[in-house]
C-alpha cells in the first residue's frame, strides 16, 4: 500500500522556540520516517495579516526554513517548499473561491476570533475572509490524507474537509476527504509563566546563542511563594523545575529537586545548573543551522528541490482539476 500522504504549513511569523520544538515540529520529525511528507512555508497566508508592512515575510520564511531543517527535519525524507513558490496554489484557490459559501467563512470560529483580538489591524478584507479557503487548496492540492495540526488549526481541516466533498459533488471525484490529525502539544510555559508565545515576548528561541538562553533562564519566574533564599522551594510548581524535567539529567533534577524543598539551592544558582542543560541540547540544532548559514547555496538547492517536487504534484493535480472544472 503507498504510503499515507501527510501536509502541514507554518506562517513565517518570526522564528521558532522551544514551544514550537516539543509541538509541531517533534510531531512532523517522527512523521517523515513514517509518511510521505510535504511541510512548506506559508507565506501567502501571513499576508493575509501583515499586507501593510511586508518587509520581514521573506526573513521570517527563510529562519523558519532554518529552523526546520536545525531540528531534523530532512530534505531526503519529506518534501519541504514555499507557499508562493507553487503558483497552482493560487490557481486552485480561486477554483475552490467559487464554490465556498460565504456563509461556512463568516462562522469560521478562527476568523471571528481573529478578527476581536487583532483589533490594531484591519482584517475586514477579502483575503482574511478566504484565509481558509487557501487553505483548503494548500492541503488537496497535494491530495493529504492526513493533516497535523494544534487544535487552534482544526476548524480550518473542518472546513477543508467540506470544501473537498463539495468538489467532488460537482466535478467528480477527485481528492480524498483529509484527516485532521491533532497535534499534542505539550504545556511549554515561558519566561513569565504564561504559554510560551513569540507575541508574549516570553520565548526561547531555537536560534538562541547561549548567551541569550543563560540570560533568558535568568528572568525565568520561579515558585513565586519563594521570596528569599532561605525560604524553602516547592518545585511543583516552578517552571525551572519543570525544565530541569525536560532537558537536566536525572542526578541534577533530582538534587534541584531535594534541595530546593530544603533551602539548599538559591534559584539563580538551579537556573543555572538548567541553563547549561538547555544550551546542550540546543548544541547540536545549533551546528546545523551554522552549516546551512555557511552555505547558502547548500540551502537554496534544497528550497529549489522542493519546490519542484511539489510543484510536479500539484502541476499534475491542477490538469485533473481543469479537466474535471472544464475550464
Ligand atoms: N494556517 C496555518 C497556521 O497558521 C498554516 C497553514 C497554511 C496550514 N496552510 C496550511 C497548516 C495547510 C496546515 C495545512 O498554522
Ligand atoms: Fe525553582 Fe529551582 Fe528556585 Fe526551586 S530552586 S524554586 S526548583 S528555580
Amino acid at each position: 500500500m503507498a504510503k499515507k500522504r501527510i501536509l502541514s504549513g507554518m506562517r513565517p511569523t518570526g522564528p521558532l522556540h522551544l514551544g514550537n520544538l516539543h509541538g509541531a515540529l517533534a510531531n512532523w520529525n517522527k512523521m517523515q520516517e513514517e509518511y510521505e511528507c510535504f511541510f512548506f512555508i506559508a507565506d501567502w497566508h501571513a499576508l493575509t495579516s501583515d499586507y501593510e508592512s511586508t518587509g520581514s515575510i521573506q526573513a521570517y520564511s527563510m529562519d523558519v526554513f532554518l529552523d526546520w531543517l536545525s531540528v531534523g527535519l530532512s530534505p531526503e525524507k519529506c518534501t519541504l517548499f514555499v507557499q508562493s513558490h507553487i503558483k497552482e496554489h493560487a490557481e486552485l484557490f480561486l477554483l475552490l473561491s467559487m464554490i465556498t459559501p460565504l456563509p461556512w467563512l463568516e462562522r469560521n470560529p478562527t476568523y471571528k476570533e481573529q478578527i476581536a483580538e487583532l483589533k490594531n489591524k484591519d482584517l475586514s478584507t477579502f483575503g482574511f475572509l478566504g484565509y481558509p479557503v487557501l487553505q483548503a487548496a494548500d492541503i488537496i492540492m497535494y491530495k493529504a490524507n492526513g493533516v497535523p495540526v494544534g487544535i487552534d488549526q482544526a476548524p480550518h481541516v473542518e472546513l477543508t474537509r467540506e470544501i473537498a466533498r463539495r468538489f467532488n459533488h460537482f466535478y467528480g471525484d477527485i481528492f480524498p476527504i483529509p484527516e485532521t490529525i491533532l497535534t499534542e502539544t505539550p504545556k511549554i510555559l515561558g519566561l513569565d509563566r504564561r504559554k510560551m508565545s513569540k507575541s508574549y515576548g516570553n520565548a526561547i528561541f531555537l536560534s538562541d546563542p547561549p548567551k541569550e538562553v543563560r540570560n533568558k533562564v535568568g528572568q525565568m519566574i520561579t515558585d513565586p511563594q519563594r521570596a528569599r533564599r532561605t525560604d524553602p522551594g516547592n518545585p511543583d510548581v516552578c517552571n525551572v523545575f519543570s525544565f530541569h524535567q525536560m532537558y537536566s539529567d536525572q542526578e541534577t533534577t533530582q538534587r534541584a529537586n531535594d534541595e530546593c524543598r530544603k533551602a539548599e539551592i538559591g534559584c539563580v544558582e538551579c537556573k543555572k545548573m538548567m541553563a547549561e542543560f538547555l544550551i546542550t541540547v540546543l548544541e547540536p540544532i545549533h551546528e546545523k543551522r551554522a552549516y546551512y548559514e555557511a552555505n547558502p547555496d547548500t540551502l537554496r538547492a534544497v528550497i529549489e528541490d522542493g519546490d519542484l517536487r511539489a510543484g510536479a504534484v500539484a502541476r499534475e493535480t491542477m490538469a485533473e482539476v481543469r479537466e474535471a472544472v472544464k475550464i
